[in-house]
């Protein structure tokens, strides 16, 4: 076992890590030298995808947060209106779901039980479904009518990641693919978009380079009882998913917010004894906003830490604590900022001797209701 997590003490700091080569695994052939995408089992239907009134992303747990930032890149790069649902909430509602919808299942083990079942509504209305799944021949591979491995290997912590961030890039890679076939990007920026995406892997590991400053924050933080975890536009995903890895796996209390949203309760909550996580890039057309949010917070007395690009400084002295992570472009920026925040997770669970890979009531493949 000691081999098979690669000299880590964990599965999942194995799998945190191995981000970069498992990533560049899941572009391999698909991102060509000129930036264009090729996904071999979806091409012939992209022309079909192409003329979709809507996309509906169903999904559970981490994978739903996938599902949502693919909302932002979907919605940006092809302008089709798409919608995110819990495929729990989705199934029960009679919802209504056209011939000329397009319903994706997003789904690292490809057998959650509400996700199947939302496939099979889907279908018997009589809309595409295709299916992001990295387990190869599970249920809802098979179901769906067309797909898209992650092709990011097996993961074994229960707590996903490796597989969130290549739910990501395969969003990522559909999205691009079908901007390319609505005509929504321009040439050049396809090309330059594909080659970004391709690049990420090193922006991924410059993230993980600073491993140590999680590290230490986690020492310092492995006592409380409750986070706060903020984020705007692409980076609110980013928030919803950091606060849940930190549930999971060390039963501290915590919650995801769309910044902007904090003053309509959350900030209620707001004392020194409250570390408040905020998500900062500098190329978030929001920055002004989230750096108001972020007064919003001292103005409390509220614990901030900061995740903003390397190179800016503005926050070193009027935060308690900075993590840097490569600067990238907006729509990129959550395969980036999901790495420290990953690594916090971890860490504080490990000062916690919570056990980490098989966290108390969770199970990896919820098979059931
Ligand atoms: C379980 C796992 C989560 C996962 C969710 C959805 O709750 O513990 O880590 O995000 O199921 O799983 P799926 O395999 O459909 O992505």
């Amino acid at each position: 076992e000691k081999i098979e997590k690669g000299g880590h003490p964990h599965f999942m700091i194995k799998e945190i890590m191995e981000q970069p080569e498992v990533l560049a695994n899941a572009m391999r052939g698909r991102i060509l030298d000129d930036g264009s995408i090729h996904l071999g089992g979806i091409k012939p239907l992209l022309p079909r995808i192409a003329k979709a009134s809507r996309i509906i992303i169903c999904a559970c747990g981490t994978s739903l947060h996938a599902g949502m930032v693919a909302e932002y890149l979907i919605e940006s790069m092809c302008r089709v209106p798409v919608e995110v649902e819990y495929a729990s909430e989705f199934r029960y509602r009679t919802p209504i779901i056209k011939e000329d919808d397009v319903v994706i299942a997003i789904s690292q083990s490809g057998e959650t039980a509400d996700t199947l079942a939302a496939v099979k509504l889907a279908k018997e209305a009589g809309a595409l479904c295709l299916g992001f799944v990295n387990v190869v021949g599970s249920s809802i591979a098979r179901q769906t009518d067309a797909g898209v491995y992650l092709h990011v290997g097996p993961e074994i912590g229960v707590a996903s990641t490796k597989a969130f961030t290549g739910q990501v890039v395969v969003l990522s890679m559909f999205a691009l693919a079908l901007a390319a076939e609505r005509g929504t990007l321009s040439k050049e920026e396809l090309a330059s978009r594909g080659l970004a995406l391709r690049d990420s892997t090193k922006l991924i590991a410059g993230a993980l380079a600073n491993a140590d400053k999680a590290y230490e924050m986690a020492k310092s933080f492995r006592f409380a009882h409750s986070f706060l975890y903020l984020g705007r536009g692409f980076n609110y995903p980013v928030a919803l998913e950091g606060a849940l890895k930190l549930k999971e796996i060390s039963y501290i209390h915590a919650e995801g917010y769309a910044a902007a949203e904090m003053k309509h309760g959350p900030i209620a909550l707001i004392d020194a004894f409250m570390p408040v996580v905020i998500m900062a890039p500098k190329t978030d057309p929001t920055y002004d906003k989230i750096k108001a949010n972020m007064e919003e917070v001292a103005a409390r007395d509220g614990c901030l830490i900061v995740v903003t690009d390397e190179g800016n400084d503005e926050f070193d002295s009027r935060a308690e604590h900075v993590l840097k992570v490569p600067e990238s472009p907006e729509w990129i920026a959550p395969l980036v900022y999901s790495i420290p925040l990953q690594l916090l997770s971890y860490y504080i669970a490990a000062f916690r001797k919570c056990p980490i890979d098989q966290p108390r009531n969770l199970a990896k493949s919820v098979t059931v209701e």
